[in-house]
């Protein structure tokens, strides 16, 4: 992972699909972790189908489950910001075919909520980080304002009528946003959704008037020029949007986020199973078509020392401390 040098910004059951499907060859049926996986494996995505954790999960579905020699299927599992999917894999059977994909939200969870019911350093095992998504600050097209500058100066001038569009407390699209108002001094009125697949779908209708959002999610909209993008939230410019300026170049350098995102299963899982987890994450990123997908949305796979669950706890480990400061200096707390 990147250098944490600033702060990075940063129930209902949706939808569920059958991504993958290989011939379990190697299953014993009899419940131990030499036969694993001999049963489908779901993987819980926290946020709405069709939003950018969904689809990096897809992407790395069915190369996971060729690796495994399984069957992987990906459920959506709405609500609060993704603590209702966090929770409920957190008290799933630890048997390693319950599965979370959840992004930097899992950090922030514990200082944004007093009561989360799950502590993501006690009740889960990490598995690997998966890839670190740039963010995009993009308004629907009818906006006036035609830079970030700009923006900023329009939602103080009209802050009481100017709408945010987040995915919920904890969302990368809620922790963007406060820093985006913490940047700008306003406090704007916010519009929560289940996920950003569905906030992108009104922005684009002209229903919201802007929000950040990760580029796996906005790229497509900003290159059919369906949304008009003010910024990338990295510190280099995004090969992939090559005309949106970073937010150092725009005039807004605290805007610094990106997305990180790992697999987790309940803790008391047997470790082996977490190790077959992490080597076919592993193999699924090293997949060139994996890889490719990923570069056509702004973003990469980490490198294969990140993808263990060692790196990825202490990469949590360490995000968590960060967080915490940053929400209690910003006062931030999901009521
Ligand atoms: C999603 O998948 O909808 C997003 O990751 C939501 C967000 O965190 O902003």
């Amino acid at each position: 992972m990147r250098p944490n040098t600033v702060p990075r910004m940063i129930a209902a059951l949706a939808a569920v699909s059958l991504v993958a499907a290989c011939s379990g060859e190697n299953g014993t049926g009899d419940g131990s972790t030499e036969g694993y996986p001999d049963q489908n494996i779901t993987i819980v995505v926290p946020f709405s189908a069709g939003g950018p954790t969904d689809t990096v999960t897809r992407m790395i579905a069915e190369p996971m489950a060729a690796a495994l020699g399984g069957k992987i299927v990906v459920q959506n599992v709405e609500g609060a910001g993704g603590t209702v999917a966090a929770g409920q894999v957190a008290t799933a059977r630890p048997d390693g075919y319950t599965v979370l994909m959840h992004h930097i939200g899992m950090s922030t969870a514990p200082a944004l909520y007093k009561d989360l019911g799950f502590q993501p350093l006690e009740d889960f095992a990490t598995v690997g980080l998966v890839t670190e998504v740039p963010m995009t600050v993009v308004a629907r097209t009818g906006l006036a304002p035609a830079t970030l500058a700009d923006l900023t100066a329009y939602v103080k001038a009209n802050a009481g009528t100017v709408t945010l569009a987040n995915a919920g407390i904890g969302a990368a699209s809620h922790l963007c946003g406060l820093l985006f108002q913490v940047a700008a001094g306003v406090k704007l009125q916010e519009v929560p959704y289940q996920g950003t697949g569905p906030a992108l779908t009104d922005l684009v209708g002209g229903q919201v008037d802007f929000m950040c959002d990760q580029t796996t999610n906005t790229t497509g909209q900003i290159t059919a020029g369906k949304v008009k993008a003010y910024a990338v939230t990295t510190p280099e410019r995004v090969k992939s949007l090559p005309d949106v300026p970073t937010t150092t170049e725009a005039g807004m350098p605290q805007l610094q986020v990106s997305v990180w995102h790992g697999l987790y299963v309940p803790a008391g899982t047997p470790p082996e199973v977490v190790r077959k987890l992490s080597g076919a994450l592993a193999t699924a990123l090293a997949d060139p078509a994996v890889i490719d997908q990923m570069a056509k949305l702004g973003t990469a796979p980490v490198v294969a020392a990140d993808a263990t669950p060692e790196a990825h706890r202490a990469h949590l480990q360490e995000q968590i401390t960060t967080w915490a400061k940053v929400i209690a200096d910003a006062g931030v707390q999901a009521s």
